[in-house]
């Protein structure tokens, strides 16, 4: 799969890392940072997402669109479009450029607007990442985990580095009898949930 990465998908990666790295020591302001996943954390959800069962792949928070180059990779191997969800002005215009240039229009649809005024609307999702602000995981997962198909996988962002603001959240996964749940210490720590 990871043979799929296009040069203008991995020089679009390579920027976008470049940016994030920069952002995050020169007091970028923090709703203007890309504040996106690293690399390996990519290929996780790649890897992740291309197993998942048949169904839609649905991502909350797109920012410029790193992780989402990722999981289309998964998209490209059974011809599907990633649905996913970006609240601000300008994270929109700096991901639509992404998917413009990376040449994964056919793979990703960006859905402009607050995720949580949509996610009722989709059923059988098999595979979700969660990565926007802390407040809304918990509702977020609510609204996903009666929506996803058996053997769905459901991956949280940031349960390492903020476990403490996501404590109730995860613990609630982790006693979830709807799903088989652990935390992947990769990257920022990954909370990885099942369908049962
Ligand atoms: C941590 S960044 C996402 C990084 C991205 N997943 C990546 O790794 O490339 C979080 C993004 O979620 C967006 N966001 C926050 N709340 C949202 C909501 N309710 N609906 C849609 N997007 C939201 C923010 O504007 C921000 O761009």
């Amino acid at each position: 799969m990871f043979e799929k990465i296009s040069k203008n998908m991995k020089d679009r990666m390579l920027y976008l890392e470049s940016i994030d790295a920069r952002d995050r020591v020169d007091g970028t302001p923090r709703l203007e940072r890309l504040r996106q996943i690293p690399p390996e954390t990519g290929k996780f959800l790649a890897l992740l997402a291309s197993n998942c069962p048949e169904g839609e792949f649905v991502e909350i928070g797109t920012s410029a669109g790193y992780s989402a180059m990722w999981i289309s990779l998964a998209c490209m191997e059974r011809n599907i479009k990633l649905k996913t969800f970006e609240i601000l002005e300008e994270k929109i215009r700096i991901a639509r450029e992404t998917f413009e240039k990376a040449g994964i229009t056919e793979y990703v649809e960006l859905i402009e607007g607050d995720a949580i005024d949509h996610l009722d609307k989709i059923k059988n999702i098999s595979f979700a990442f969660l990565d926007a602000e802390k407040e809304i995981y918990e509702k977020c997962y609510e609204l996903i985990i009666p929506r996803m198909v058996k053997g769905g996988i459901l991956v949280a962002d940031n349960a390492v580095n903020q476990y403490g603001t996501l404590k109730a959240m995860i613990d609630k996964a982790l006693n979830d009898k709807r799903v088989d749940a652990l935390i992947v210490p990769i990257g920022k720590g990954e909370l990885v949930c099942r369908k049962i």
